[in-house]
This record gives C-alpha cells, sequence and structure tokens, in this order.
C-alpha cells in the first residue's frame, strides 16, 4: 500500500507529546490510514494493546494492512470512535483524535467529499449509513439547509445557498459534486473570502451534517476524561474553529475542575516545513490534556 495515501499530520509533535509516557493501553479515535499508529507502534514497543477505530471500512482495511507487523497488540474496529470507546471495558494511558477526513477519502471522487473533483454527492466516511449528502441537498426544508451551511460551514451566505439549492432541484435532481458548485455559483457574486473556493463551507457544513462529525465529539472527549489512566493524555488534532472551540473549552473547564492540566498553554500549530510539504496540514491545531492527579 502506499504510504503517501495519505501524510500524517504533526507526527512528530505526536511523538514528542507521548514521547516520555509509558503507553501499555492506547485508543485512537481516528485511525485513518494508520501513519500515526505505525509511528506510536514503532516508538513505544511497550504498547500491548492498540485499540483503533474508524468508521471508515476502506481506511480501516488499509490501515489492517500497514500495522501487520503490530498485530497481536492492535485492535481494530469499524465504528465512530464515541461506541468503540463505549464499548471498551479498558482504561487507557493515551488517546488520540486526528479529526476530519484523510487525504485518501478527499482524493477519491467516488466519495463525494470533494467540490474539486466529479462525483456523486456522497460524503459518507460510513459507506453503510443511509444518510447521504444527496439526501440533504435534494430533500432537506430550506430552513434545514440554511442552518446546516450556517452553523456547521460558517457560511456568511447560508440562507442565499440554500435557496440557489431549493431552486435548482425544483427542476431537477442535484447528482453530483461539481452540479452542486455550479447550483451555487451566483453566491459569489461580492469579493471572494481569502482564497476560499466558493462552495468550501457549503460542502464543510455538509460534510459535518452527513457524519454527525460534532455530536460525538464532546461526549467522546468526557468518556476520555473518565477512562483516562493517571498520567494519560488526550491529544486531539483539529481543522477548523468548530472543532477546535469544543476541545478548547472541554479541556479549560476539565482543568479548572482539577486533576488535569493543559499541555500547552496555547494550541500548537504545525511548522512551516510541514505546511510547505503537507498544505493539508496547515490549518491543524493540537491540543493536549494531561491527567495529573495519581492513584
Ligand atoms: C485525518 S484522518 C486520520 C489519519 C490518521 N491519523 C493517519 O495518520 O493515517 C481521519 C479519519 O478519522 C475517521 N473519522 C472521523 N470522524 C470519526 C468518528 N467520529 N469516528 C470514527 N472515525 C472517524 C475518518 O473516516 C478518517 O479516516
Amino acid at each position: 500500500m502506499s504510504k503517501a495515501l495519505h501524510l500524517p499530520v504533526m507526527k512528530e509533535d505526536i511523538l514528542e507529546v507521548f514521547g516520555p509516557s509509558q503507553l501499555h493501553f492506547f485508543f485512537e479515535g481516528t485511525l485513518g490510514l494508520g501513519g500515526h499508529a505505525e509511528a506510536l507502534l514503532q516508538a513505544h514497543p511497550e504498547i500491548n494493546y492498540y485499540l483503533g477505530s474508524d468508521q471508515d471500512e476502506t481506511a480501516l482495511s488499509l490501515a489492517n494492512e500497514r500495522l501487520k507487523p503490530f498485530e497481536s497488540k492492535v485492535h481494530l474496529t469499524h465504528q465512530n470512535f464515541f461506541e468503540a470507546l463505549d464499548d471498551s471495558d479498558k482504561t487507557f494511558d493515551g488517546f488520540l483524535f486526528d479529526l476530519g477526513v484523510s487525504s485518501m477519502q478527499i482524493d477519491t471522487p467516488e466519495r463525494g467529499f470533494s467540490f474539486q473533483k466529479e462525483g456523486p454527492l456522497d460524503m459518507r466516511m460510513d459507506q453503510s449509513q443511509s444518510l447521504s449528502a444527496y439526501e440533504i441537498v435534494n430533500f432537506a426544508p430550506l430552513s434545514e439547509l440554511k442552518m446546516i451551511f450556517d452553523t456547521l460551514g460558517e457560511e456568511p451566505k447560508a440562507a442565499i445557498g440554500a435557496k440557489l439549492i431549493v431552486e435548482a432541484r425544483k427542476k431537477k435532481k442535484i447528482k453530483t459534486t461539481l452540479e452542486l458548485v455550479s447550483v451555487l455559483k451566483p453566491m459569489r457574486t461580492g469579493k471572494i473570502r481569502g482564497k476560499l473556493h466558493p462552495a468550501t463551507l457549503v460542502f464543510q457544513g455538509l460534510r459535518l451534517a452527513v457524519n454527525k462529525e460534532l455530536d460525538v465529539l464532546e461526549k467522546t472527549l468526557k468518556l476520555c476524561f473518565e477512562k483516562a489512566r493517571s498520567g494519560s493524555k488526550i491529544a486531539v488534532i483539529t481543522f477548523h474553529s468548530l472543532e477546535d472551540r469544543i476541545v478548547k473549552n472541554l479541556f479549560r473547564d476539565q482543568e479548572k475542575q482539577g486533576g488535569f492540566k493543559n499541555v500547552f498553554k496555547k494550541p500548537k500549530i504545525p511548522s512551516t516545513q510541514e505546511c510547505r510539504y503537507n498544505p493539508r496540514s496547515t490549518c491543524a491545531k493540537l491540543r493536549v490534556l494531561e491527567k495529573v492527579d495519581h492513584e
């Protein structure tokens, strides 16, 4: 398998965070292509139980291949990370969440995540679920579309985008990514924000809605607080402000309650060099919470 399918973001920072820890039991919620997992398993031969979940079956089977050398320690599960952690009867010395989509998902046009490549309006990480972007775009009421683009996409012209879609689908169903891009074109008659592609925020909102990504994040992190062993670290890499706000607030509140501390005062960001060789890391932010009480 080509390891270039996805370059693990902030890999060196993750290795540094967990460097001094004795990681016997480790939980990774977003296994993806197994890049972080491989690096952690190589750096920590003491790991004897590595539980990795991903809601994308294709990612999981690629990770399975890659992690063959560690197969006696690695336990993979095709589940949402909340379900995976909730189902486990273990406590853990470390947790990792590298949120969002992998390059493999974005670069596969048939998955429908990219507004730059023609593909079906899909966007499901878990291809066994029934809800896809097609259902939302073609059947959700105007108010729901507006809410998705506004709250999940943070799209300032959410109402205009929602109206354009509702008008277009009266004539014919919107079936593909590029059809949607073309429907949304009139949204950007004014100044285009920064270097954003006109469809970026609508696509972001749809992806988050299809995969209910934000819904499970908060309750999963709360579960991590319960399942963290003494000295355990919870590392979260986020890629947009909505996710980062959830992590920041929860970590701050947990620190106030005692027993945990933020390892970094401000989120760590990738080096300029990393952003250059892996542009997808550009918006990444890493926050780490450590359990500091003693059992
Ligand atoms: C950025 S990639 C992770 C890449 C991985 N760290 C690596 O180095 O290869 C994120 C992965 O998490 C999965 N994912 C996102 N949200 C999830 C969730 N709530 N539960 C399980 N998997 C999730 C996606 O399907 C995707 O494969």
